[in-house]
């Protein structure tokens, strides 16, 4: 498993990158609202990727057919942008965006509150993102890949919330998908040791029912097989000398 160590130059443009994708988001969030398609919220994104005069990365990855991944209630991930599908009261969204500016990439994704969402559903997704804060005080050189996942399992399991297991984070940087993955759910080794220079994209997937996942017929979309709602929360992060980086927000 070779993991790149990105250089001074590199870590500007990834900087960039991140800081692009994060205006992005923010745009994105703006129009969340019921009656909006998923489609909507697709076509918006990749113009405004494209008018930072980045690529939007997802587009055609191994054939996906949008550029923002737009995934309701119990969708996970990867769901695909429909001009049929519409927003409503008390969904909740998780849009997954990445752009490649000058050669490198980012990818974060956010899940948002269409209207007014029950209160148990709205738990589930800000623990979800608070669980990726608590795996990130881990990020840090010297300490290990795997310290990572476990606290970001530790931290979920006190809510008895599903981890999805099948879909992990990753490596960035000049590939959308590098090495070393990362689990969300705690692992027996430590794994790699972290050093300054990796960027990474870590992104809790976590279901309110069980962990269990299925692929739908459109073989994208990730669902809950229990039907309940999902969360989704991801940001692409450098390891420094001290403190991670989160490249992704303003
Ligand atoms: N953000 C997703 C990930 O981290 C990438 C979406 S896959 C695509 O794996 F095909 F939709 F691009
Ligand atoms: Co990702």
């Amino acid at each position: 498993m070779a993991v790149s160590i990105k250089s001074q130059r590199e870590i500007e443009l990834m900087r960039h990158a991140g800081k692009l994708l994060a205006s992005v988001h923010e745009e994105l969030a703006g129009i969340i609202a019921p009656g909006i398609s998923t489609l909507e919220i697709d076509r918006l994104g990749e113009r405004l990727i494209r008018s930072h005069g980045c690529i939007p990365s997802f587009l055609n990855y191994n054939g996906y057919p949008a550029s923002v991944c737009v995934s309701v209630n119990e969708e996970v991930v990867h769901g695909i942008p429909c001009r049929e599908r519409i927003l409503r009261e008390g969904d909740i969204v998780s849009l997954d965006a990445g752009l490649i500016y000058k050669g490198y990439h980012s990818d974060a994704a956010r899940t948002h509150f269409v209207g007014e969402v029950r209160p148990e559903v709205r738990k589930l997704v800000e623990i979800t993102k608070q669980s990726f804060f608590e795996g990130i005080k881990m990020a840090r050189a010297g300490n290990h890949l795997f310290d990572i996942s476990n606290a970001i399992d530790r931290f979920i399991s006190q809510y008895g919330y599903g981890i999805v297991r099948d879909l992990t984070g990753h490596g960035i940087g000049t590939g959308l998908h590098e090495d070393p993955q990362i689990p969300n759910f705690r692992q027996i080794r430590r794994g790699m040791k972290l050093r300054p220079g990796m960027t990474l994209a870590i992104e809790p997937m976590i279901n309110m029912g069980r962990a269990d996942v299925e692929w739908l017929e459109d073989d994208w979309t990730v669902v809950a097989q229990d039907g309940l709602p999902s969360a989704h929360y991801e940001n692409t992060i450098l390891i420094t000398e001290g403190e991670p980086e989160i490249l992704t927000i303003l």
